[in-house]
């Protein structure tokens, strides 16, 4: 059976890569592919207590964050996890695994806060994806969504970290230049951003022919 296609979404928060991740599950279900939609931080034991650090340290409590070091191990630990557990049985099952953030989002986020070469050294035993869709919006633009959701917010998404956060993304390229990056222009409608994706799975992937 032919191993299943690994794509990553990556983005700023606030890029829309959860809601374009769903679109283009259903549209490669549509077209007869079994598809596995994910997500890091996972659902598993290590990344829901990723979520809990996350949304703990809005409470502003110096003694209730974590160092960011411990929160760059757990990334990994809960990615090395998701895979053996989730990622690696559906593509071996000939499923395709469409993930909301991977590697690239560890060395943008927790590369800008603490040694980008460790942080890259923790994960350099994860495999690449077959493809990893970085949708690109600028920063305001990606402020402007958050602000309009009314979820409830996490310690990355100051307007200043997502700075940083975005030029992390460009050396995560030049770190990892052998892995399979298409950049989508991601400030345009949902349905164009989709259409956009669309084209770049069939054309890098070969997929639906
Ligand atoms: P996010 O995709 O925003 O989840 P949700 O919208 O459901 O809260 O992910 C949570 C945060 O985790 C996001 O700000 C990015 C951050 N993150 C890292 O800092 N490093 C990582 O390796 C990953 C996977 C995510």
């Amino acid at each position: 059976m032919a191993r299943g296609k690994f794509i990553v979404f990556e983005g700023l928060d606030g890029a829309g890569t959860t809601t374009q991740c769903r679109l283009l599950s259903e549209w490669l279900r549509s077209h007869g592919r079994r598809v596995h939609e994910t997500a890091e931080p996972s659902e598993g034991p290590i990344g829901r207590m990723i979520r809990q650090v996350l949304r703990e340290e809005q409470l502003g409590a110096d003694d209730l964050r974590m160092n960011a070091q411990s929160i760059a191990a757990l990334f990994a630990a809960d990615r090395a996890d998701h895979l053996k557990s989730e990622i690696e049985p559906a593509l071996n099952d000939g499923v395709d695994i469409i993930c909301d953030r991977y590697v690239h989002s560890s060395l943008a986020y927790q590369g800008s806060e603490i040694d980008l070469e460790w942080v890259a050294s923790l994960n350099s035993v994860m495999p690449a994806p077959d493809l990893i869709i970085f949708v690109e919006v600028p920063v305001a633009v990606a402020g402007a969504r958050r602000a309009a959701r009314d979820d409830e917010a996490e310690i990355y998404e100051a307007d200043v970290f997502q700075a940083k956060v975005a030029a992390g993304y460009l050396t995560a390229r030049s770190m990892r230049p052998h892995d399979p990056v298409a950049t989508i222009d991601g400030a345009g409608s949902v349905e164009h951003v989709q259409d956009e994706i669309r084209r770049v799975i069939i054309e890098r992937l070969g997929l639906l022919e």
